[in-house]
């Protein structure tokens, strides 16, 4: 089930050797159960930092962060792990796929972190596979299938656990335009197709074009944008 999300003041600051930089402020988003957002922002405004506190990767310093019915500034370390594991679907820019394992292994993989048993993982990696359109490439490992097949690997593998929520990195900076339109696509049609919330950062106006909703992330917090 599509969790939505609720962040209310929201702030997060970074300790460096010289001196604190804040790169959150007070920052509010609301995202619908089954929406998908589009957060743009210039290189180091903090989108990589939200995503991280939406995932619970980063647990917030100030504000709260409401993911589903998980108040995540409550939730203890194992809690968040889980929250992690069973709640959340990561795509990253650069695919992070095990080399070592065949496409239809890494999916399964990701699966391993749930309770279900190897021949039903197995059986999901396959129809996840297929769904993103690599039903034929299940054998290849990622260094035989090009960047767009590979984030397609990487989107199938988020959705390994049924995630209520798909936070996705720039998932075409290192795409074509064609591969980027297939991936694009792809997070468009997961909200219906699989039930969950999507949050994208991106520096890719037509990638955002794609999304519900497009938000800027400016000085620490989110405005509405006029869809480009
Ligand atoms: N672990 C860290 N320690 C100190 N500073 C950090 C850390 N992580 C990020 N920063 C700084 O915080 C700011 C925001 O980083 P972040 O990665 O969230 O930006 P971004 O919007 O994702 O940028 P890009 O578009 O280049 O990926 C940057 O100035 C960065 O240098
Ligand atoms: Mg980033």
């Amino acid at each position: 089930m599509a969790a939505g999300v609720r962040a209310r003041g929201l702030g997060h600051r970074y300790q460096a050797a010289d001196g604190a930089l804040s790169v959150l402020r007070d920052l509010d988003l609301d995202v619908a159960p089954g929406e998908h957002v589009a957060v743009l922002g210039r290189s180091g405004t903090g989108k990589s930092t939200l995503l991280s506190l939406l995932g619970g990767l980063e647990r917030p310093q100030q504000g709260s962060l409401t993911v589903g019915d998980r108040d995540l500034e409550h939730l203890g370390g194992d809690e968040l792990a889980a929250f992690r594991r069973e709640t959340v679907g990561f795509v990253f820019q650069h695919f992070g796929l095990l080399e070592a394992l065949t496409a239809e292994e890494n999916v399964e993989l990701a699966g391993t972190l749930s309770r279900t048993g190897r021949r039903a993982r197995r059986q999901r990696a396959r129809e996840l596979l297929g769904a993103v359109g690599l039903g034929d490439r299940l054998h290849h490992r990622p260094h035989a299938l090009s960047g767009g097949e590979r984030q397609r690997v990487a989107v199938a593998r988020a959705l390994a656990n049924d995630p209520e929520l798909v936070l996705a990195d720039e998932p075409t900076g290192n795409l074509d335009d064609e591969s980027s339109a297939v991936v694009g696509a792809l997070l468009a049609d997961l909200p219906s197709r699989h039930g969950c919330s999507v949050v994208v950062v991106t520096h890719d106006r037509a990638l955002a074009a794609g999304a519900d909703r497009q938000l800027g992330l400016r000085e620490g917090r989110l405005e509405g944008l006029v869809a480009p």
